[in-house]
């Protein structure tokens, strides 16, 4: 392509821009009120213009020269005056800091082949319990999976958080919904009893942009949560426990220091294990549950507990196995043999009700903030497959979502914000863990 080519391709480009915000503002104008008044405001004053023209400008002569006059001075002024209309509809067509994230997404490189940007059309606010900005492109041949793999370069670029990216109507447009980085995201949301799921098994982990994260345990049965310490890993997974009694499971806790983390109405609602011994005898236990629903589940031909559930009008229910820092717990080194063998044995439970227990409704819900990748055994990892990080370093982060992105984007001060492995960023609930379960069961 040689310069001339280059120029006139250039030329077509912006030509095709002005075209397309000159659509945008006539859109704009059939459908809002104050852009509706900025055209009549412009017709008014080019009609006044005209007016005061005719009345003052044009020489009150001979007839026939003063037709040909205003022939020729009406032909100009209506010229100017259509060009000035088009003008005004592309400047409406054209949002605020237009220019300046087309450019900043060139830089970033998000271009087609001929290395234009894509174009900004349109701009506007979805109020909610976070103000989310909807920015509107024409994708000018730049396909979906481009921008879905430019997705991080993006938010940096303009300094937001890509909350949704979908194609619009006419294929050729996408929207970007956006909230401005972490600012979005509110410092701190209490729990109410309202956002508990009626659906079997689902909990709710947080508030994301604009809606709920939800976690089903029937669909994803196992939950891994990391984070350096004062993260929020223990208000999480108690929030994921208290909303699991309240649905009617059965919660088993591991806490070797005696559960003194939690308050005295968490004893009454769930089983706590304070001794090594004790929780292998639990988790043995378990998985002699899992065996007889095993059995149960095939003599009825079910193929899950829900199934199950439902065919025999019945509430086996669901069983929650947690444990705070697992990490802690699983590290063998150091340790007397028997205790290796001890820790050996609880560690293959794990792994059974990591592989099995889905169908059967029996779930892990493990934390750590320590990042060793190799006291989580493969086995049992491999099986959590819903994983979320809160604020964490490389490591940690890398262990826990296969990527640094925790350390990337979640601050170093931040308490109770977590990324999940699809790379949701949400906000875990604050609750008064006293009264958690003063307020009326559902679910
Ligand atoms: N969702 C949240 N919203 C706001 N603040 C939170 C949230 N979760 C936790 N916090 C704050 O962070 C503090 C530490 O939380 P938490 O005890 O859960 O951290 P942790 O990751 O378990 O730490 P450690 O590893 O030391 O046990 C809490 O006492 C609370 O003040
Ligand atoms: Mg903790």
């Amino acid at each position: 392509m040689n310069n001339d080519d280059k120029e006139i391709l250039e030329y077509k480009g912006k030509l095709k821009y002005q075209f397309l915000r000159m659509k945008t503002g006539i859109s704009e104008v059939m459908h809002h009120r104050k852009a509706q008044k900025i055209v009549v405001t412009y017709l008014i004053t080019a009609a006044l213009l005209w007016i005061l023209f005719n009345a003052f400008v044009i020489p009150d002569s001979y007839a026939p020269v003063k037709i040909i006059f205003q022939l020729i001075a009406g032909t100009i002024y209506s010229l100017v005056a259509t060009i000035g209309l088009l003008a005004t509809l592309v400047l409406i067509g054209t949002p605020k800091g237009a220019y300046q994230i087309n450019e900043e997404l060139w830089r970033i490189g998000l271009t087609n082949h001929a290395g234009e940007s894509p174009l900004l059309l349109r701009r506007y606010t979805i109020s909610g319990e976070v103000d989310t900005t909807v920015l509107e492109f024409d994708m000018n041949g730049i396909p979906l999976p481009k921008w879905q793999d430019e997705q991080e370069r993006i938010e940096t670029a303009l300094d937001v958080y890509v909350t949704k990216m979908k194609l619009g109507k006419n294929k050729k447009r996408i929207l970007l919904h956006t909230v401005a980085g972490n600012a979005g995201l509110p410092e701190v949301i209490h729990w109410k009893d309202e956002y508990l799921s009626k659906n079997d098994f689902e909990l709710v982990l947080g508030y994301s942009f604009g809606e709920r994260l939800k976690i089903n345990l029937a669909k994803v049965p196992h939950l891994l949560i990391g984070g350096s310490t004062g993260s929020g890993k223990s208000v999480l997974l108690k929030s994921l426990l208290m909303q699991s009694i309240k649905k009617e499971a059965e919660v088993y806790i591991s806490d070797f220091k005696g559960g003194v983390d939690f308050a005295p109405i968490w004893h009454e609602k769930c089983t706590f294990i304070t001794q090594e011994s004790a929780l292998l005898d639990t988790l043995t236990a378990i998985v002699q549950e899992l065996e007889n629903r095993k059995r149960l589940l095939k003599e009825y031909g079910c193929a899950n507990i829900s199934e199950y559930n439902r065919t025999n009008n019945t509430t086996l229910k669901r069983i929650l196995f947690a444990c705070d820092e697992v990490a802690e717990l699983l590290d063998k080194t150091g340790l007397p043999k028997e205790q290796k063998e001890l820790i050996s044995k609880i560690e293959q439970h794990l792994s059974t009700i990591a592989r099995q227990g889905r169908a059967f409704g029996i779930h892990l819900m493990l934390a750590t903030q320590r990042p060793d990748a190799n006291i989580l055994s493969g086995q049992i990892k491999n099986n959590l497959d819903y994983r979320v990080c809160g604020r964490a370093d490389n490591v940690l982060s890398q262990i826990i979502l296969d990527n640094t992105n925790a350390a990337d984007k979640i601050p170093k001060d931040s308490q109770g914000l977590f990324l999940n492995h699809e790379g949701v960023l949400f906000r875990g609930y604050l609750f008064d863990e006293k009264n958690a379960f003063t307020e009326g069961k559902k679910g």
